[in-house]
């Protein structure tokens, strides 16, 4: 789980075992200019059809344009695109272009164009191969690892979806350059996530080298994302459909989603939500006398060190409360919480009170 950080020309490769398959996560420096190479050693069928963003394909395009000789299918990538209608623009130009099932889909984007491709590539002609090329920071350290694809639905987030694990995740950091800085924020509190959960060591790389992550240097860059996504594989491949350890992912994301929700997902970036769950969890844990004092202080003040998030001092403990009984974390009536007990190890319980968790908001900066 804790490599020691590679030299910045060195790959690591990681395998994961779903249920469905066994596939390779590459992380390398370059990985984006030998893909053809990284997709015909998974064995993804000839004929391939890249999805992505404008966005992402005015700044990358050049570096993939090579992997396919149909035209790349080009999808907004916004959250508020994440629905059916564009899974559908998807499915028309395979049809259009007489894409059979040996094709193969490689998804290159974010989490949204990954999610998006991966649920299109599930369910056309009941399922072709995915590749996922991510290229935010979050897709490299979660979305694109575990096989959980799909889609928003009116009534909420991710209601619409598959599991259909990628053939192969080919993961190249250089890719990170162009991302704006507070893309790239949002995902690394994802894996300040990972620390927490399972790697002191981890997240103590996050916090010495916090200088060199900003500076997207390529080696420290390596280290973070496969340290991570060690972390992800491994607990996916314990428990790929969340009935138990896959759970402790969920770190501070209880008050998170419901910070996102009562914003109506317009102030935060994912991972600037999840940054304040994680320090409602924290304050709930501390507390409770389950995280001592000086843990939670060292959370609070890396993500402080890490720049500034959306405030939350208008929002009310009472509005958040309300989202997190709607959420679906509530199983049989009762909240599943997941608690740090040191930097590295978390435990979840079902006993959390209304009374605690609203204390914990108001701790963290909520109105109470
Ligand atoms: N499937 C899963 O297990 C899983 C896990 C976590 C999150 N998700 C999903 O991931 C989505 C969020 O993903 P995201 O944070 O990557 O957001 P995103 O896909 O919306 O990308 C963020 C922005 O970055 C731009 N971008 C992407 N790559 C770039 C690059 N290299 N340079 C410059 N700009 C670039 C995009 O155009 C977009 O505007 C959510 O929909 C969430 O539900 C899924
Ligand atoms: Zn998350």
């Amino acid at each position: 789980m804790n490599a020691p950080e590679p030299k910045g020309t060195e790959a690591v490769r990681l395998t994961v075992q779903a249920q469905a398959r066994r596939y390779t996560i590459e992380i390398a420096p370059g990985a984006a200019l030998r893909l053809g190479a990284l997709l015909d050693e998974a064995q993804l069928p000839a004929r391939r059809f890249v999805v992505s963003s404008p966005t992402v394909w005015r700044l990358h395009g050049e570096t993939f344009g090579a992997i396919s000789r149909d035209e790349p299918i080009l999808i907004p990538d916004g959250e508020r695109h994440k629905q059916l209608a564009t899974v559908g623009r998807i499915y028309d130009a395979l049809l259009r272009a007489g894409a059979d099932r040996a094709t193969g889909i490689v998804a290159v984007g974010g989490g949204v164009v990954g999610d998006i491709a991966g649920f299109a590539a599930a369910t056309y002609l009941r399922g072709v191969p995915v590749a996922q090329v991510p290229t935010t920071l979050l897709a490299q350290v979660d979305s694109s690892v575990g096989g959980k694809v799909g889609v928003n639905h009116a009534m909420g987030k991710n209601l619409i979806g598959a599991f259909h694990p990628p053939a192969i995740v080919a993961v190249d950091p250089v890719l990170l350059a162009t991302l704006p800085r507070r893309e790239f924020r949002a995902g690394l509190y994802e894996v300040v996530k990972y620390g927490v959960i399972a790697s002191r060591e981890l997240f103590d790389l996050v916090a010495d080298r916090l200088r060199a992550i900003f500076a997207r240097e390529s080696a420290v860059l390596l280290s973070i994302i496969a340290a991570s996504c060690r972390i992800k594989a491994h607990v996916v491949e314990q428990d790929e459909r969340e009935s138990g350890p896959r759970r402790a992912l969920n770190f501070g994301h209880t008050a998170g989603h419901a910070l996102e929700a009562i914003t109506k997902y317009r102030r935060f970036r994912h991972g600037e939500a999840v940054a304040y769950g994680m320090l409602v969890a924290a304050d709930l844990a501390k507390a409770r006398r389950v995280l001592t004092a000086a843990d939670r202080d060292r959370l609070a003040s890396l993500i402080m060190q890490m720049g500034p998030l959306p405030p939350v001092g208008d929002l009310s403990a009472a509005d958040a409360l309300d989202a997190v009984k709607r959420d679906k974390k509530v199983i049989a009536g009762r909240l599943h919480f997941v608690l740090p007990t040191s930097i590295g190890s978390t435990e979840v319980v079902t006993d959390v009170t209304e009374e605690e968790l609203a204390a914990a908001l108001a701790a963290t900066g909520l109105r109470p």
